[in-house]
């Protein structure tokens, strides 16, 4: 665990001091390689997604990381220990690249666990972290480690827009209406800002003639400290689990205030081989050190691919 002296800061109105990592789900998408190792944990490139979001988390002003664990999946909270014989052998080898490497989370952010004994919803993971709250905090963010959103920056946008408005408020994505039904689409009031719009409710991969919009809903939550109480009041969904899809639209139908706010840049679902596959390629490609040899690999054997679909193409017509 890392600390950092700032944590009890007083709460200023609009900063957000605790961000909440939901991170106690199975993994079942990635399975075998789920079976031991979190997926949280998985490098893309060779840093483990935890990090990239505890550094997503830092730089939007929190002290605080309440990671939401499995009683399984221990090695999360160790990826923010200190390892001291490791640290000397670097050192000792003049191996500082990869020193600083392992340094990088050391005073980031104070990353604490707090433990869901059994995988009852991501509603029911978020309910858990009021423990670790201080009295004054009146928000909290939640930032799904499977999800990235680039760049970073969003939750900065998020705090402002409940400045603004107050309640709520939700990172959404526009995707191409033929898409929607995949995703938690969001109802929204019209309005002339194209980024930031009113919600009334969300529909659960809604069929594409059914979707009230193509805004839809991503990893990254501010929720008003009003969410544990519509958590605790929130019955099963969906596979036995408490769903804060739920509690969101609750806490809609008593009035408060739910925005979106609209990003445009890229995202990656860390939480299936498919969508890791293309995070890794995509920060590779972005790698001094990895992007122009990958690059010309690539080409070369998309190349390659495309012969053979053309070839098999000519194959068949004969
Ligand atoms: P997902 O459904 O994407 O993750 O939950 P999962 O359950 O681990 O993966 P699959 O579907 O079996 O492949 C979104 C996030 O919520 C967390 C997960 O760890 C993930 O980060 N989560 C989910 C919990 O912390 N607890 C839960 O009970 C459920």
């Amino acid at each position: 665990m890392t600390s950092n002296d700032s944590t009890n800061a007083p709460s200023q109105p609009g900063h957000v001091r605790t961000v909440v990592v939901p991170a106690a789900g199975l993994g079942t998408r990635f399975l075998p390689a789920t079976k031991t190792v979190p997926k949280e944990l998985l490098p893309v490139v060779e840093t483990p997604g935890i990090e990239l979001i505890a550094k997503e988390a830092a730089a939007a002003g929190a002290t605080r990381l309440a990671i939401i664990t499995a009683p399984k999946k221990t090695g999360i909270m160790g990826h923010f220990d200190k390892h001291p014989e490791l640290e000397e052998t670097l050192a000792e080898r003049g191996k500082t690249e990869q020193l600083d490497r392992v340094r990088a989370v050391d005073g980031l952010i104070d990353a604490v666990a707090v433990e869901q004994e059994r995988p009852l919803g991501l509603g029911h993971a978020i309910g858990l972290s009021e423990q670790v709250l201080d009295d004054d905090e009146e928000a909290v963010a939640v930032l799904l480690p499977d999800d990235l959103v680039m760049p970073f920056g969003v939750l900065d946008k998020m705090i402002e827009v409940r400045k603004q408005y107050g309640g709520s408020v939700l990172c959404a994505f526009e995707v191409d209406p033929e898409d929607v039904s995949k995703y938690g689409v969001f109802d929204i009031e019209p309005s002339d800002d194209p980024d930031v719009k009113q919600v009334k409710a969300m529909v659960e991969k809604p069929d594409v003639e059914d979707a009230p919009s193509n805004f839809v809903a991503t990893g990254r939550y501010l929720l008003d400290r009003q969410i544990f109480d519509a958590l605790r009041s929130t019955k099963p969904g969906k596979g036995g689990e408490i769903q804060v899809t739920d509690a969101i639209e609750s806490l809609i139908e008593q009035g408060h205030p739910v925005h979106i706010v609209v990003h445009h840049g890229a995202r990656h679902d860390l939480g299936n081989p498919g969508g890791y596959i293309r995070a890794c390629v995509d920060f590779a490609l972005r790698d001094d050190t990895y992007g122009p040899s990958l690059h010309r690999w690539l080409n070369k054997r998309v190349a390659e691919e495309n012969a053979l679909d053309s070839f098999e193409e000519t194959f068949q017509e004969n």
